[in-house]
């Protein structure tokens, strides 16, 4: 059974949680992870994570050739999110990017990506092994043969000793200051029970939610990869920010 979620993180909130991915949550990813070589074809980018884009946009649109700079990606790359406010908001910052509705778990593409990213820990929605099964069956689908798939994930153990999930932190919206409160209810081998909640200093807006995060650990990854004909060909655990990264390549 797959999981239903409907979160307003990502939908009232939806610009709210983008300032602070732009302002908090990216010093503690890796963002050259997902900075590869880039390839003549498509990009397809899971989960808008709006604060991701700027930064990986220069990187993931240019190649370099003999007579300088070039675009790599022939066309222009898809963006998906569930979330119509996350798109919303992406759109805004993306004007380049088409943007889709769509699930990672039933994508509507047949082999037409040269690269797909899906950074932000979008897989910590994955709440299931069915879940995660059909969200890497739908990527390895959508992906050309040879063309290839980085993410990344929580890595169970070490999330948790982070401030992500167990800490406070502020940030700007608009010029207004907003604060991000994160606790760790419960955690067992695969998943933490978080309490979320973003409030205003200045008004009594916010919200508060409890979310249910998968975590994982690196080898949970390689079945289900080749499961898809998705050969991994770099694993990587970050512990200081409690992630894992994974790339792969489709056969
Ligand atoms: C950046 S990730 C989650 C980050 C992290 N777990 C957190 O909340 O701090 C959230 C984004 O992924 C999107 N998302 C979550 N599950 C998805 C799915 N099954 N398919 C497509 N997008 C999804 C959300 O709408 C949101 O824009």
């Amino acid at each position: 059974m797959t999981s239903p979620t409907s979160h307003r993180v990502y939908g009232d909130f939806a610009d709210v949680h983008s300032a602070f991915y732009d302002q908090c949550a990216l010093p503690a990813m890796d963002l050259d992870f997902f900075r590869s070589e880039p390839k003549p074809g498509r990009l397809l980018l899971i989960g808008s994570y709006c604060g991701v884009l700027p930064s990986l946009q220069s990187e993931v649109n240019a190649v370099r050739t003999p007579d300088g700079p070039r675009a790599s990606f022939s066309e222009r790359p898809i963006i998906c999110d569930r979330s119509l406010p996350m798109l919303a908001e992406c759109r805004r910052r993306r004007p380049d990017a088409d943007v889709v509705q769509a699930d990672v778990r039933q994508l509507p593409f047949g082999p037409s990506f040269a690269v797909v990213l899906i950074p932000g820990a979008v897989t910590a929605h994955l709440l299931t092994d069915e879940d995660l099964d059909a969200c890497i069956g739908s990527v390895a689908a959508a992906l050309f043969p040879g063309g290839e798939l980085t993410l990344d994930a929580y890595a169970a153990g070490t999330i948790t000793e982070t401030p992500y999930f167990n800490g406070n932190s502020t940030f700007n919206v608009d010029g207004h200051r907003w604060r991000r409160i994160a606790r760790t209810l419960s955690r067992t081998s695969a998943s933490l029970q978080v309490v979320l909640e973003f409030a205003s200093d200045e008004s009594d807006q916010g919200c508060r939610e409890l979310l249910m995060q998968r975590t994982y650990t690196l080898d949970e990854w390689l079945p289900v990869m080749s499961r898809h004909g998705l050969h991994c060909t770099e694993l990587k655990h970050a512990s200081e920010s409690g992630r894992l990264y994974i790339r792969a390549v489709r056969s």
